[in-house]
């Protein structure tokens, strides 16, 4: 007989995706910039138009069982240019927000998702001390302009993926490589959280705050140096994982933790770099995605079991993977909900789970190669839903997940 977990009433289901992402036709951050210079290997141009067909997009999140999204504000769309704010931008988004709430989806919403708008860009970026008023200000009117709209707000994805792709690893814009950089840009994103955290608070009732911080397991390769391999992995956990949850947590500014996890990294030690490097040398037998990256669902359980020491509720923001057959995704689905039903069983507190992604999607330096979606999209931007969001459905309408 199968056996199954039931999870706690209310518990929030759904899928996230970013505005770049998926909107097209954003002409004014730095992400359309890099995309000319040909840094990426597809235009973002139309996305998959979801700023045309967000009702549609929404109509099938809503057909699917979800009852929570997870979206993303262009800032560049509602603040072209410093302190002018466009108007009509931002009543796209006030209907953005009122057609999830018609179809009873509760809206988690970021306010930084990666893109910048061009001004901002061009003037120091986030390395300008005055990125912190700036983002403020921005703030100050979103959350003025959207109370009641959003009961949980994200106000940065994944602060140390940016700053590694866009100021360590260079791939992504200012295209920068560089440890000064690197720590400037960290301390002035803290800094724009704890402004932001405070600023929603004044301007709304009732809602929880956060940022969406990219958990990953990094594990020492076991092959030679495994000592040296093991300083590097512990580095990267503490510094990439888990320092800055650990500021913004002792600075009360956190309502609930957004957790994004993905996988495991193993590394190997490297004279050049602290941090050591990716490995991938034939000792690691775990399987790899499309990617190319490790799939490790248990990983899931050690990190929230890792973070109930913060005693704050827990919201997987994001968890998926891109695949090359549909029964990958459903194993992988189903996997990673095991070991999150384990973590509650543990008396873990975590309120919602949130696919990556709803949809087939742009997905950065790699342009729209990976498929993160629910729904898949064809040439012609046409919706089609994945077996796998069907197995999905099921987990979220019953609230429950059945297992062997
Ligand atoms: C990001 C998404 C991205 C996903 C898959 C996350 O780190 O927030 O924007 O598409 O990973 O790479």
């Amino acid at each position: 007989m199968a056996k199954f977990i039931l999870f706690p009433k209310n518990f929030l289901w759904g899928a996230a995706t970013s505005a770049y992402q998926v909107e097209g036709g954003n002409i004014n951050n730095d992400w359309y910039f890099w995309g000319n210079e040909k840094k990426t290997p597809s235009r973002c141009a139309k996305a998959v138009d979801s700023y045309n067909r967000f009702e549609e997009d929404f109509d099938l999140a809503g057909q699917l069982g979800h009852n929570a999204q997870r979206i993303s504000l262009e800032w560049s769309r509602i603040e072209p240019q410093e302190n002018q704010f466009n108007q009509e931008e931002i009543e796209h988004y006030r209907k953005v927000l009122l057609s999830l709430k018609a179809r009873g989806i509760k809206a988690v919403l970021t306010l930084h998702h990666f893109t910048n708008p061009l001004w901002f860009y061009s003037d120091g970026c986030w390395l300008n001390p005055r990125s912190v008023s700036r983002f403020a200000e921005y703030v100050n009117r979103v959350s003025k302009e959207f109370y009641g709209l959003a009961d949980y707000w994200i106000t940065i994805n994944e602060p140390l993926v940016y700053v590694y792709n866009s100021y360590l690893r260079g791939a992504w814009p200012p295209g920068e490589k560089s440890i000064s950089k690197v720590l400037a840009v960290i301390a002035n994103m803290a800094r724009a959280h704890l402004s932001a955290y405070k600023i929603i608070h004044n301007n709304c009732q009732n809602v929880s705050v956060s940022i969406a911080k990219h958990i990953r397991i990094f594990s020492p390769c076991q092959g030679l140096g495994l000592g040296l391999n093991a300083l590097s992995a512990y580095l990267r956990n503490q510094v990439f994982n888990y320092r800055l949850l650990e500021f913004l947590a002792k600075k009360k500014s956190l309502d609930f933790i957004g957790v994004n996890y993905y996988g495991r990294d193993f590394v190997k030690f490297s004279s050049k770099d602290f941090f050591g490097r990716d490995c991938y040398c034939s000792r690691h037998q775990l399987r790899r995605n499309s990617l190319g990256w490790y799939v490790f669902p248990e990983g899931l359980l050690k990190i929230l079991m890792r973070l109930k020491k913060f005693n704050l509720p827990l919201m997987i923001t994001e968890n998926g993977t891109s695949e090359k057959e549909d029964y990958l995704y459903e194993k992988y689905l189903r996997q990673h909900l095991f070991y999150l039903a384990r973590a509650l069983g543990q008396g873990v507190d975590i309120i919602g789970y949130l696919w990556w992604s709803l949809i087939d999607n742009f997905e950065w330096d790699k342009g729209f190669g990976a498929k993160f979606g629910l729904i898949g999209v064809d040439r012609d931007l046409n919706r089609s839903i994945k077996p796998f969001a069907l197995a999905y459905k099921d987990i979220c309408l019953n609230n429950k997940l059945e297992y062997a």
